[in-house]
């Protein structure tokens, strides 16, 4: 019984059970946090993730200013209703540019991670204007003021330059075209050619159907591309990591 009557030291030195405690705290807490330190090693890179275009990045803004994130979480959890309902289960490397990360904590609605895709430009148009004229039980509030606010490109290249703080990768060529990018994005008839050179996979239209460039294009231009970046079709999963 050596070692164990030797416990009772500790159980009687107030001091000296504070000291272990805080010893072993700190040890635990350095094997589970110095990791994430190193995030390049941590995160799978993936096919496909790229940061958000100048237009997208706007309107995932407008998402966060809004709260849309009290009501919906955007992280699939790798289990059977869940991938069932929403599709693949999220990958890490897929909200990797997110600063700051999206992934909530109470669905009230649905969850978004893969909405991209699922409704027309159309159909988001009309849910946002009024949500119980597509989905009468909803509850959702509506947020038809966004298709009557215009949205100028002055902030959009400090916006990426913020997110570069944050360690995005912005190239300096992507803060220079910023605005450009902004702009063309929702142009129907634009040279959108450096845009999806810069940003593959950008999907370029006039998202919410009139002409001026409101704060519903870049939402809807942020809702139709979430979890659409990877291809699901041929991505595999790194098992050696
Ligand atoms: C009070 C909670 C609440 C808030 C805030 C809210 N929503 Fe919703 N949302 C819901 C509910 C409930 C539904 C399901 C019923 C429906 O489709 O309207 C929903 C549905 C949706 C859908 C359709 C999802 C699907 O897969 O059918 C989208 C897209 C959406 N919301 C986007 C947003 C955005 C963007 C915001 C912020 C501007 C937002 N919501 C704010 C509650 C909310």
């Amino acid at each position: 019984m050596g070692i164990l009557d030797k416990h009772s030291i500790l159980e009687k030195n107030a001091t000296l059970l504070l000291a272990g405690s805080f010893l072993v705290v700190t040890i635990g807490g350095i094997v589970e946090i110095a990791p994430l330190f190193y995030l390049e090693n941590t995160i799978e890179e993936v096919e496909g993730v790229r940061p958000y275009s100048p237009l997208e990045l706007t309107g995932r803004e407008i998402y966060v200013r809004e709260g849309c994130y009290v009501c919906h979480s955007q992280m699939i959890r790798p289990m059977r209703d869940e991938v069932e309902r929403y599709g693949h289960y999220s990958l890490a490397a897929e909200s990797m540019y997110d600063h700051p990360f999206q992934w909530g904590s109470k669905r009230t609605g649905p969850d978004l991670a893969r909405v991209g895709g699922r409704y027309s430009d159309e159909w988001h148009v009309d849910h946002f204007i009024d949500p119980q004229s597509v989905v009468p039980e909803s509850v959702m509030p509506k947020y038809g003021f966004l298709a009557e606010t215009r949205i100028e490109a002055d902030y959009v290249q400090d916006l990426l330059l913020a997110h570069r703080a944050v360690g995005v990768p912005y190239s300096d060529e992507m803060i220079d075209a910023a605005v450009a990018d902004f702009l063309v994005q929702a142009t129907v008839d634009g040279d959108s050619d450096g845009l999806l050179e810069r940003y593959p996979g950008a999907q370029v239209r006039n998202f919410d159907g009139q002409s001026a460039l409101t704060e519903m294009d870049a939402l809807i231009a942020y809702m139709q591309m979430l979890g659409t970046l990877v291809d699901f079709s041929t991505f595999v999963p790194d098992e050696s990591r």
